[in-house]
C-alpha cells in the first residue's frame, strides 16, 4: 500500500482536482484505490456526489471510536472507494494536538487498509498545520501542485525548508507544476528555475476550462474528456509520478 497526499500550504493551486484525477487513474490501472478527503470543504467527495454515512466521522476515525472502514463508501468507478469528508475533519488539529502519540496513531490507522488497497490517497486542507505534519510522517509521497509564480517559489522553499527542518525525509517532497499558462514569460522563467530541483516532474498541468468543468460534470476529467489534452497532460503526469514512486 502506497499513501499519497496531495498538499500545498497554498490554498486554490489545484491539490483537490488533480487528488481526484490520479485517485480516479489509479483505479483505472486496476490498482485498489481509496480517496480519503480530510478538508473539511469537502471538494473532493463533492467530485464524486460522496456523502458521510456517519456522523463525525472524521474525528471519530482519530479517537478509534470507529474503525476507518466503517467510514468507507463506493464510488460510481470500480476499484475506487471513498472516505467522504465531513465537518467535524475542521477540528482535526485539536483532536492531533491533544495526542502526542499522533503519528503512530494515523500510521497504524491507515495500517488497518494495507491488506484491502494499492494506494490511499489524502486530498489535504491548505495550511502548515499539525495535520499536515501528521500527513507528511504517514505518507509515502506529498505530492505538492505549484502554480509557476514567484510566490509559490517562495512557497516551495518554506516547504522544502520545514521538511529539512523536522527531518522528514526530502525524497517524500514530490512536485509538479500545476495551472500553467505556458505563454506567460513569467511562469516559464519559474518553471527553468524550479527545475533545476531534484523533485519536480517534468510534466506539468496546463490551465485547461476542461479541468474546470470537472465541476459542472461532478467527474474525473478522463470520465467526461477522455481524448482531451486536459486528460493527456494528467495521464502522462501520473504515469511519470508512478514511474518515480513505483522503481
Ligand atoms: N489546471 C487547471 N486549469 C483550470 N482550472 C483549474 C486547474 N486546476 C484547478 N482548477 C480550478 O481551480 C480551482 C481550485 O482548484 P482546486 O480546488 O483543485 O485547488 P485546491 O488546491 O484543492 O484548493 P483548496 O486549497 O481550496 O483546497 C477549481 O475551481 C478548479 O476547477
Ligand atoms: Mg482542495
Amino acid at each position: 500500500m502506497f499513501v499519497i497526499s496531495l498538499y500545498n500550504l497554498k490554498g486554490g493551486v489545484g491539490k483537490t482536482t488533480s487528488c481526484v484525477n490520479f485517485a480516479y487513474m489509479a483505479s483505472k490501472d486496476g490498482y485498489k484505490t481509496l480517496l480519503w478527503d480530510i478538508d473539511p470543504q469537502g471538494a473532493s467527495s463533492f467530485y464524486f456526489k460522496a456523502v458521510p454515512i456517519i456522523k463525525g466521522s472524521s474525528k471519530k476515525i482519530i479517537e478509534k471510536t470507529i474503525a476507518i472502514k466503517s467510514a468507507i463508501v463506493p464510488t460510481n468507478y470500480t476499484g475506487l472507494d471513498i472516505i467522504p469528508a465531513d465537518i467535524s475533519a475542521r477540528k482535526l488539529d485539536i483532536l492531533l494536538e491533544e495526542n502526542s502519540g499522533a503519528q503512530k496513531q494515523l500510521k497504524s490507522i491507515l495500517k488497518d487498509l494495507s491488506s484491502i488497497y494499492d494506494f490511499i490517497f489524502i486530498d489535504c486542507p491548505p495550511g502548515v498545520s499539525t495535520v499536515a505534519n501528521n500527513i507528511f510522517y504517514v505518507s509515502d509521497a506529498v505530492l505538492m501542485p505549484v502554480v509557476p509564480t514567484m510566490l509559490s517559489k517562495r512557497t516551495y522553499d518554506q516547504i522544502k525548508a520545514y521538511f529539512i527542518d523536522k527531518e522528514i525525509e526530502l525524497g517524500k517532497l514530490m512536485c509538479f507544476f500545476s495551472m500553467v499558462e505556458i505563454r506567460k514569460k513569467m511562469h516559464n522563467d519559474i518553471m527553468h528555475l524550479l527545475y533545476q530541483e531534484k523533485n519536480f516532474f517534468e510534466h506539468y498541468i496546463p490551465y485547461l476550462s476542461d479541468i474546470e468543468k470537472m465541476g459542472i460534470k461532478n467527474a474525473p476529467v478522463e470520465v467526461f474528456a477522455p481524448l482531451s489534452f486536459a486528460c493527456q497532460s494528467y495521464r502522462a503526469l501520473w504515469n511519470n509520478i508512478k514511474e518515480g514512486i513505483l522503481d
